[in-house]
């Protein structure tokens, strides 16, 4: 089984953006800590980062090909992207939207995820173990 991580928009930054709200980790910490994870379940791992919602488009289309499914967070394009979600539903692929926040309880323009309603799950709020969580769903999800 292979699953394609997807960092979205801002991500790059984890460690010193907003630490009181996103964490002290940083994207090399969560993508280390998805490797073990990976490992403890026999799966295959890629990651992906990108700040322009093309590239990730590309990516999705790319990866699709290659892999069982999908783990993402999309940053802000959760909350404006309808092109992430087409991307998604064009490659038919499974994918778990995941946030390192609870965006249900931050601004009200976080509260509305266009990938949320044709995700296998979601997962907000635990950090870097939103992460781990979604990875274990979608792995038990596909059967591993
Ligand atoms: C985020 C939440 C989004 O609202 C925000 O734009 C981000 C990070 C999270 O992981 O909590 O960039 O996706």
């Amino acid at each position: 089984m292979r699953i394609a991580v997807i960092h979205g928009t801002n991500l790059r930054l984890l460690g010193s953006r907003e630490p009181e709200v996103y964490g002290t980790d940083t994207l090399d910490d969560v993508n280390l800590h998805l490797g073990e994870v990976a490992t403890e379940l026999g799966v295959d791992l890629e990651t992906f980062q990108s700040n322009h919602v093309g590239e990730i488009l590309d990516f999705i289309e790319e990866a699709a090909a290659r892999v069982d499914g999908f783990i993402i967070n999309p940053g802000a394009l959760t909350h404006t992207s309808i092109a992430l979600l087409d991307a998604f539903l064009g490659v038919g692929r499974p994918f778990v939207e995941v946030h390192l926040s609870n965006t249900q309880g931050r601004e009200s323009y976080r509260r509305h995820s266009y990938l949320a309603g044709s995700a296998s799950g979601v997962v907000l709020g635990f950090g870097v173990h939103s992460y781990l969580l979604g990875l274990r769903g979608l792995v038990a999800r596909l059967g591993g």
